[in-house]
């Protein structure tokens, strides 16, 4: 059987979107493989949200040359594959598949292809693809990606997701019962439920909170999350439905992206900072609990110490349970590339409002997490730690990372743990109790 390895860059959807190319090319008799060493195919599933992100990618696809027998076949897919197109295909002599997110299904076909020496550029857009028929081959070993929407219909100025992955479209509530009921079969018990502005999901038959109760009332689901919500579209009934089903967790992951009203209306977010603090605000006072994490851009052309010092504030107002935070990246064709040149900021004011963001979200995390010391968690066994061999990764469904000795928890297990000790990030539990019942309704 000839062999295909493939390495996934940026988001969750990306991961997804390699389990079912992987999934794919399995049905059509490829033998998955760890290394790219000898393998007759290499794929890369690419992230342009970023420069740094499509910098990554190309010294690596260098370093992949390296691996390629002479007639290995190299293919770039996902966002950057359909940002650059026919330009890749150009600048890159050894790749010959350039594949966008909506033209996996022609992927086999497309790799025959490159083995007979063609090359190829599949970037069209299909508003109708959502892989149902795919099986994706799944790595994680206690949780499944599931997308339940492609695309984007926001149109942030700074963002190349729209362009990259075009419209919104959701899938139909039926799959993703379907997929999730697949999944529990499989021995899961977790699904992270994917989409770009996940919450906006509607199939036509209803809103993302009738997602939820369907999903999270399916049997042997233990746990549900999703991301990434948008603020508007956390309408009350959704809300609502988070609320009252028992298997949704209690944690939120809401991009803010700036604390201040100037800078969100110039980065088109469409909603202000009260409307953001109001956002979480319900969430808090529906979902005992629920912890709140973010994204945080710094550096957006025209950004004032007056805005960088909203969004600390807002850091500090809200009380981030964690933050990411990025350096505002230039993207070719967004809406921001055509603000004044003048209103860019200096790379030395980015750096330093970087590291004092950074300090701040980080000191707040910490203290928010040394709060809770001594405080008892259930949490679901995930994988080994990265270091020593003594100790498990877990998360607790407020999404902590919880470090727990490896002789008590095997992977899969849920076990109610004391949170005994923090680096100001993770924590490490004791456990309490052998395994934890099942959630109860709130
Ligand atoms: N759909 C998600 C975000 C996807 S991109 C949402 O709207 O929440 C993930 C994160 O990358 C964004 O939240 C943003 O913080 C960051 N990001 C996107 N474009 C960027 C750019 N041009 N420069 C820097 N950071 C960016
Ligand atoms: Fe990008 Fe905005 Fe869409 Fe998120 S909501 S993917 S940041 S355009
Ligand atoms: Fe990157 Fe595309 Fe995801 S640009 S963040 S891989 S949607």
């Amino acid at each position: 059987m000839p062999s295909v390895y493939l390495e996934t860059y940026g988001c969750q959807m990306n991961v997804a979107d390699s389990e079912l190319m992987l999934g794919k090319l399995a049905a059509a008799g490829y033998d998955h493989t760890e290394n790219p060493e000898g393998a007759d195919v290499i794929l890369v599933n690419t992230c342009a949200v970023r420069d740094n992100a499509e910098q990554r990618v190309l010294g690596r696809l260098g370093e992949l040359k390296g691996h390629m027998k002479r007639d290995t076949v190299l293919g770039v897919t996902g966002c950057m594959a359909q940002r650059l197109g026919q330009r890749l295909l150009d600048a890159e002599t050894r790749v010959s598949l350039v594949v966008g997110p909506d033209a996996y299904r022609s992927l086999p076909e497309l790799i025959d292809g490159a083995r007979h020496g063609e090359r190829a550029l599949a970037t069209d857009f299909d508003l109708e693809e959502h892989y149902e028929d795919f099986q994706a081959r799944r790595f994680e070993g206690v949780k499944a990606w599931i997308p339940v929407q492609r695309g984007c219909d926001y149109r942030c100025t700074y963002c190349i997701v729209p362009y990259t992955r075009g419209s919104e479209r959701s899938r139909a509530l039926a799959d993703v019962v379907r997929e999730t009921r697949d999944v529990v079969s499989q021995g899961l018990t977790e699904v992270v439920l994917l989409g770009q502005t996940v919450n906006s999901w509607n199939d036509g038959s209803g809103h993302f909170g009738d997602l939820l109760r369907a999903v999270g009332a399916v049997d042997g689901i233990r746990r549900v999350r999703f991301t990434s919500p948008h603020p508007n579209d956390f309408t009350d009934p959704v809300i609502g439905a988070m609320a009252e089903v028992p298997t949704v967790c209690e944690h939120v992951h809401l991009p803010a992206q700036s604390g201040s009203t100037s800078m969100l209306k110039r980065m088109l977010r469409r909603y202000t900072r009260e409307g953001y603090i109001d956002c979480v605000a319900r969430l808090r006072a529906a979902i005992p609990g629920v912890s709140i994490t973010t994204d945080i851009i710094v550096g957006f052309p025209g950004e004032t110490d007056a805005e960088f010092e909203d969004t600390l504030s807002l850091a500090r107002e809200v009380g981030f349970d964690d933050a990411f935070t990025f350096k505002f990246s230039p993207r070719e064709g967004t809406p921001a590339t055509r603000l004044p040149a003048e209103l860019t900021v200096p790379e030395e004011v980015v750096n330093s409002r970087y590291t004092e963001l950074l300090q701040v979200v980080r000191g707040i995390a910490r203290g928010r997490n040394m709060a809770r010391l001594g405080e008892r968690r259930e949490v679901l066994v995930e994988k080994e730690a990265k270091r020593g061999g003594q100790l498990r990764q877990a998360r607790s469904r407020d999404f902590r990372s919880v470090m727990v000795p490896a002789e008590s928890a095997e992977i899969g297990d849920y076990l109610t743990v004391e949170l005994t000790g923090t680096t100001g990030s993770t924590y490490t539990g004791t456990p309490v109790a052998a395994r934890a019942p099942l959630p109860v309704a709130r």
